[in-house]
């Protein structure tokens, strides 16, 4: 008993440490920590019931030779999921879900942030051609205005302006309590991420952008949408961050390791909820109330580039099958969209890029996932 206790007392000694000298280089790493709502930071009911956490997948198309937007449906039952993201508006798939029971988020292009930020029929007619003749029947939750556009200036000088006129043209056909209008971030918003409560997001979007963002979402009642990745923040800090850290570590593990914040003493035994507890803090660091938050995009890739070790089939099946177990004892529910449906062949940059799909571009299934009951 006391060896065990020693032996977790070394690892809590030994995280804390090598996380606080990764928090000396944080400051030069553009996209580590990231986002949540939390009261209850890192804390988990571990009398409640298993309740069911919202499991949704993105479902973006760079990839060639990908099955049809209409045989989408029934692959995404085969996974146990129920909501899907998309990167577009394309009237092809949001008709393909309809009377599917699968939600859809949409995405707006962010070419068309500067047009909408000034021109509200422009939102309108959006509106007007790929919505309103299709939610009858599809089940629309969201709207993201652009993908990933807050750091990036021609964009986000816009973004606040068009994310309410697009909330504006939803009003006018009544349809603002079904479609929520956000837009997703990368955790490259935060300059500052370890220790957790002391998470700010960078100075040069935090009072001119994310402070009128966050109110608007707050305003019209929708959440925070940030882009999550473990498996980023891991390879990013390495070697300081240990891999089981990054994938949930197994439960009930005499040699569990945990993080301590040293300012707020919330001990965490993995990454995804120290993310999410900075964009928390971030959030409260410009004077605002918490706002709930949703992960439009998390998960792990299967491949990449050569010494990209930890990108493997079996971390990948470990890291989702874990992060759902997570999601369902987790005190503090935060819906999830994992990335992604499909590997993409087509994308550019590095070979991991292509590899993050829990299908191959020909609808196999890459690992086995074992998400039911179906969430
Ligand atoms: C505003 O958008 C409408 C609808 O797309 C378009 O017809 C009109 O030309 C736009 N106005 C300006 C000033 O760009
Ligand atoms: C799908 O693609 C994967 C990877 O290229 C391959 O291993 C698998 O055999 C393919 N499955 C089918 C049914 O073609």
């Amino acid at each position: 008993m006391k060896m065990i206790l020693m032996t977790t007392m070394q690892n809590a000694f030994w995280i804390l440490l090598v996380f606080s000298i990764s928090m000396a280089s944080c400051s030069t790493i553009p996209s580590l920590v990231g986002p949540q709502i939390g009261i209850n930071y890192g804390e988990y009911s571990s009398n409640l019931e298993d309740s069911s956490p919202v499991i949704g997948i993105n479902y973006g198309r760079y990839g060639s030779n990908l099955p049809p937007p209409e045989a989408i449906p029934s692959l995404v039952n085969s996974l146990s999921i129920k909501h899907v993201k998309t990167f577009d508006l394309d009237p092809r798939i949001t008709k393909s879900f309809a009377n599917t029971g699968i939600t859809l988020s949409l995405c707006i292009p962010n070419d068309k942030i500067p047009s909408l930020a000034t021109n509200l029929s422009e939102a309108e007619s959006i509106i007007r051609n790929f919505i309103l003749p299709y939610h009858k029947n599809t089940i629309i939750t969201a709207i993201s205005v652009g993908n990933e556009v807050s750091l990036l200036p021609q964009f986000s000088n816009h973004l606040v302006s068009a994310m309410v006129n697009v909330h504006k043209a939803i009003k006018r056909y009544r349809l603002h309590k079904k479609i929520k209008v956000s837009t997703t971030h990368s955790l490259a918003i935060l300059s500052r991420r370890f220790p957790p409560s002391t998470a700010v997001f960078h100075q040069s979007i935090g009072d001119s952008v994310l402070e009128p963002l966050i109110r608007f979402l707050q305003r019209t009642n929708s959440p925070l949408m940030v882009n999550v990745y473990p498996y980023l923040a891991y390879k990013q800090s390495f070697p300081s961050i240990p891999l089981d850290f990054a994938l949930f570590q197994p439960m009930n593990s005499p040699r569990r390791r945990r993080y301590i914040d040293p300012y707020t003493g919330v001990a965490y035994t993995n990454l995804f909820d120290i993310m999410l507890d900075s964009v928390d803090s971030a959030v409260k660091s410009l004077g605002l109330p918490e706002i709930p938050v949703v992960v439009s995009e998390i998960g792990w890739p299967t491949r990449g580039d050569p010494g990209e070790t930890a990108a493997n089939l079996e971390n990948a099946r470990v890291f989702n099958q874990r992060l759902v177990e997570h999601l369902r004892r987790r005190w503090n529910k935060v819906p999830v969209y994992i990335f992604a449906l499909f590997d993409e062949d087509q994308k550019t940059g590095n070979a991991v890029e292509k590899h993050w799909g829990l299908l191959y571009g020909n609808g196999s299934r890459k690992y086995d996932l074992n998400f039911s009951p179906p969430i």
